[in-house]
């Protein structure tokens, strides 16, 4: 046996910002379940975690391929009719300008390669505040630091013009759109995009329009229609634009990993670019393979699921806004798409502590708004609210009580 001790392993120093507030939070449910108690987990957009069902005809494309042998390695940018498929997608969205589509191990994949492909040391992106996590988590692993611009809660989450002006160096190469927006629930305006899409044109950014919660839209128009999404490609044709969409959320398949990316926009302008995404895609060999058979049945094929999906949430997101509406220091704009409710809570100390007490007293886990970034001085917390009527209510009733027994509200 060697007698010398081995010396520790650390963890690259690019890594010391990475957090993951969503599952970072598991420590201190593990402490509160090795206590023997249940925990309600109302901190990850996992809808199979709760009454949502993949439809079948998906799953029976997928094993299909697998019984057919669909089991090697796929073309690195996906399979020609899952491409096809995609394409198709993007003439539905109003998309014109479509240059190039490929497939990823997920939107966390698109994410990754886009803004790998695309930015230099000493240059930045624009993200926003409070923005999903991945993509700071990818911008401080490749080492390059957060350029955060605002979405202003007064007026319904969009993104605050005048702060990104503020924020936009000689080195931004790109701007972040997360619309429906995670964690807020917030759907950008017509009149947002055109403004946006104005901006990057005087100043050369490419946009990343992550539109993977486009279906989910739970507003109605006049005649009670869905609202239907606005892509910010349909919008902004000429500009150079990823359009990222996928499975996880929309077809209700999270754990198989399927994104993909719509490249659009002014087609010299964006070529060099969508050559560098392609030397990655090929450097990664490709994306899930037999699932990807599954692209074209679920873009293409009944759409049914959705009708029950969006009248869930719709239900669910009424009860969150009515809670949030009654209950003392609690406050929220109300969600318009996707399932996250972002509401500000008025306490004195940080929501982060908020959370982990929540947690330990009532079992009931959310996440802490400083986890996605909020601005200083505000407290919030990010709900999930997937689970049944039933169960919601129970845990807004907890909360309300926690709130209640902590901050002695009237
Ligand atoms: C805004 C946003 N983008 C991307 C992702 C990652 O999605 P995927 O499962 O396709 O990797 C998520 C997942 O929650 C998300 O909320």
């Amino acid at each position: 046996m060697p007698t010398t001790q081995a010396r520790e392993v650390t963890a690259a120093r690019r890594l010391d910002n990475v957090r993951y507030a969503i599952r970072d939070l598991a420590c201190v449910a593990d402490e509160v379940i090795q206590q023997g108690h249940k925990v309600l987990p109302l901190n990850v957009g996992d809808p199979l975690n709760f009454d949502f069902h993949t439809p079948p005809h998906i799953i029976e494309a997928a094993y299909k391929a697998m019984r057919d042998g669909k089991n090697g390695y796929a073309p690195s940018p996906g399979i020609p009719e899952a491409l096809d498929a995609i394409r198709g997608e993007a003439a539905r969205k109003g998309i014109s300008t479509v240059r190039d589509v490929f497939v990823t191990s997920g939107v966390s994949e698109t994410v990754d390669l886009c803004i790998s492909a695309l930015v230099n040391p000493g240059e930045d992106i624009l993200t926003p505040k409070p923005d999903y996590p991945l993509y700071s988590a990818v911008l401080c692993k490749l080492g390059i630091a957060v350029n955060a611009y605002d979405l202003n809660e007064d007026d319904a989450w969009q993104p605050e013009l005048a702060d990104i002006e503020r924020k936009l160096t000689p080195r931004t190469r790109a701007i972040v759109l997360i619309n429906p927006n995670n964690p807020t629930g917030s759907l950008c305006s017509r009149e947002m995009l055109e403004q946006i899409a104005d901006l990057a044109r005087r100043h050369s950014l490419v946009v990343f329009s992550d539109e993977i919660y486009d279906k989910l839209i739970l507003d109605y128009d006049s005649q009670g229609n869905a609202t239907p999404h606005i892509a910010f490609a349909a919008v902004g044709p000429d500009v150079p634009c990823i359009t990222f969409g996928g499975m996880s959320k929309n077809y209700l398949v999270p754990g198989w990993r399927i994104g993909w990316g719509i490249v659009s926009g002014d087609a010299a302008a964006i070529k060099p670019y969508s050559e560098g995404i392609h030397r990655l895609l090929r450097a990664r060999l490709c994306a899930n393979h037999p699932e990807q058979y599954a692209i074209k049945p679920a873009l293409e094929g009944p759409q049914d699921h959705l009708i029950d999906v969006r009248r869930k949430l719709r239900s669910r997101r009424d009860l969150t806004q009515k809670w949030c509406e009654s209950t003392p220091r609690v406050s929220c704009v109300a969600p318009r798409g996707a399932f996250y409710a972002y509401p500000k809570i008025d306490i004195s100390e940080s929501d982060e502590v908020f959370v982990k007490e929540l947690i330990r007293e009532k079992h009931v886990m959310v996440v802490h708004g400083s986890g996605f970034g909020q601005k200083p001085g505000t407290q919030h917390f990010r709900i999930v609210f997937l689970p049944d009527e039933k169960t919601l209510a129970n845990a807004y009733s907890a909360i309300a009580e926690f709130i209640q027994q902590r901050y002695r509200t009237a």
